[in-house]
């Protein structure tokens, strides 16, 4: 929606823009309405209720009950009404549908870096087709920043040292927007760029530009180029607990605990590798930490997820989808990371 030709409202791109729309302008009537009248009543009691003559000395009022109950109780009732209407509404816009397509974007001083499964990445620029929920996990590289599609309706802060997901369904091919709506230094103004919606045959075949193999590919040569290799024998005989299979599986830890081998998992063991040792394993994998990119961290664990082939389908969801329902802890989508 523009006016004299300068966009005041975005575009309506995604699935859910519309829902997220109804809500915004029923919370901005409400608040306008009240406003509105508030301000009214001010000036006409102003000029019924003043001063007439000199020496006029005002009525003695000792309060009105149901006046006050009808202000106390319609403002509460509406104010429920916003509250579970924008929290239903958060939590389809969190929660990533378990057929979703995976696509990892890291933040970075002052760029958005996306790696899609297939190979191809792209720097400030996204190529999505339409119809088909995408689930975005974010990291970065070094501060907060936060990846907004205004045009979707969504956006979700990227935070060093844990990972973050956000997801969309976009309805219209065409350009939009993509910002960082987190302050995060000199140029953060120029951390911007455009997200591509395509028919999903002409995704298909951008798709198939890709060069350098897929995310798991690259992950996998990474893999022996690290010597991970060596350790983590796909037979279980090796120094390092086997790989296979693993992924969104519960692992049993020495200390006697169970964690689900998720994304926020893998990072950690690779990063902080001392933090939860495997049962029936020494703690003798050196950290990671400041040795791979973040770029390079995702492929890994895109390889890692590539080696349980029945956790879920291809392309489909990581941590999310997949964790929302198989994990035991029921845990949401904000894959709690690695703190630290
Ligand atoms: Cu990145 Cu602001």
């Amino acid at each position: 929606m523009s006016v004299f030709g300068i966009p005041i409202f975005p575009e309506q791109a995604s699935s859910f823009a519309k829902d997220v729309d109804a809500l915004y302008f029923f919370i901005v009537a409400v608040s306008a309405f009240f406003a509105l009248l508030v301000a009214v009543l001010v000036v006409v009691f102003g000029v019924k209720f003043r001063r007439k003559h000199a020496g006029e000395v005002g009525a003695r009022i000792e309060g009105n009950l149901p006046m006050e109950l009808a202000w106390s109780v319609i403002p509460a009732v509406i104010a429920m009404v916003m509250f579970g209407w924008g929290a239903s509404l958060f939590y389809h816009l969190r929660r990533p549908p378990a057929e979703s397509m995976n696509i990892y974007a890291v933040g970075k001083q002052w760029m958005w870096k996306f790696q899609h499964l297939e190979g191809q990445r792209e720097i400030n620029e996204l190529h999505v087709p339409t119809g088909r929920p995408i689930k975005v996990t974010v990291a970065s590289e070094d501060v907060l920043h936060s990846l907004y599609f205004p045009a979707f309706r969504t956006k979700i802060d990227a935070i060093p040292g844990r990972y973050t997901q956000l997801w969309f369904e976009a309805t219209k091919p065409g350009t939009y927007h993509m910002f960082c709506a987190e302050y995060c230094g000199t140029n953060h103004s120029g951390m911007i760029g455009s997200v591509t919606v395509m028919e999903p045959a002409a995704y298909q075949n951008w798709l198939a530009g890709a060069e350098g193999g897929t995310m798991a590919e690259r992950g996998a040569a990474l893999f022996s180029q690290l010597a991970c290799n060596t350790c983590h024998l796909e037979t279980g005989q090796g120094r390092g607990p086997s790989l296979k299979d693993i992924y969104l599986k519960p692992v049993e830890l020495a200390d006697g605990s169970t964690v689900t081998a998720d994304e926020a998992y893998l990072r950690e063991s690779i990063l902080n590798s001392q933090a939860k040792i495997v049962k029936g394993f020494q703690p003798l994998m050196p950290t990671f930490q400041g040795l791979i990119s973040e770029e390079g961290l995702v492929s890994l664990i895109e390889h890692i997820r590539s080696l349980s082939p029945n956790a879920s389908a291809p392309g489909a969801p990581a941590a999310a989808g997949a964790a929302g329902a198989a994990s035991p802890t029921g845990a949401t989508n904000q894959t709690p990371g690695t703190v630290r």
